[in-house]
């Protein structure tokens, strides 16, 4: 079976979870990232070597204060209740993302997970926070200005990407019902397999992840180049 080796999740839908208990989007983002834990677990025990979470867009940051601030701690706990399973699973964590944009704090704490994971090879787990495809290409091509000679091809754009060392994404899921990239790892995605779900993403379990393996599994990658057709 085709498994993927590079999963990337836009993870959707926390707020209408909320909602539609009369509950306050906040603890939409807490059971949001109980989902994340469980997805997390389930692809390390699926040897999945690199899993990207796209937990908060430069966009996102136009959102009441209260809102934003709670994501911003929430991602503080994976310093103070995760590094110890982080470490004991072997997963490196990366940040993707825009970090002029991401508080002291949480900066902080995130790169302090960073340095201490930093030689973990099972799995590489990416999240991206104030992140924006088309921004991490602008600061991509700060990056290169002076090194213009090294881009031959469209694949060496990548070298100046904020982790280049990580495969573009061969499935990227999105949870939540929408049906659009919402800024999501742009250049990247070019031949990404694309799947979409209803379930909102603190209803997710392993099971969903599973599901989306099995819908994977189907697809027929092509690269471009013409169909495998028949027996022959
Ligand atoms: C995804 O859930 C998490 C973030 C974007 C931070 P949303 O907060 O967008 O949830 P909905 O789409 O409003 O339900
Ligand atoms: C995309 O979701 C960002 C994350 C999941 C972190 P949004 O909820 O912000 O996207 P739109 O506004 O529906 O496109
Ligand atoms: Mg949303």
């Amino acid at each position: 079976m085709q498994t993927p080796k590079h999963i990337a999740i836009i993870m959707d839908g926390n707020g209408r979870w909320a909602s539609k208990r009369g509950l306050p989007r906040s603890l939409g983002h807490i059971e949001g990232e109980k989902a994340a834990e469980r997805i997390i677990e389930r692809a390390h025990s699926l040897n999945i070597p690199y899993l990207t979470l796209y937990a908060l867009s430069i966009d996102n940051l136009k959102r009441d204060k209260e809102e934003v601030d709670g994501i911003f701690n929430l991602l503080i706990s994976i310093e103070t209740a995760y590094l110890e399973k982080l470490q004991k699973n072997n997963i490196r964590l990366l940040i993707l993302g825009n970090r002029d944009l991401i508080p002291r704090n949480t900066l902080f704490s995130l790169e302090r997970v960073e340095r201490e994971t930093r030689l973990n090879r099972q799995m590489t787990l990416q999240i991206a926070i104030c992140y924006d495809g088309q921004d991490e290409i602008l600061r991509a091509l700060k990056k290169a200005e002076n090194h213009l000679d090294e881009i031959q091809r469209p694949s060496d754009i990548a070298k100046f990407f904020d982790n280049p060392d990580v495969p573009a994404p061969d499935l990227i899921i999105r949870s939540g019902g929408e049906k659009r990239l919402s800024g999501f790892m742009l250049f990247h995605s070019c031949y990404s397999e694309l799947a979409f779900y209803d379930k909102l993403w603190p209803d997710w379990n392993g099971e969903m992840l599973d599901l989306a393996l099995d819908d994977y599994s189907t697809r027929e990658r092509k690269f471009g180049k013409a169909a495998n057709v028949g027996n022959n």
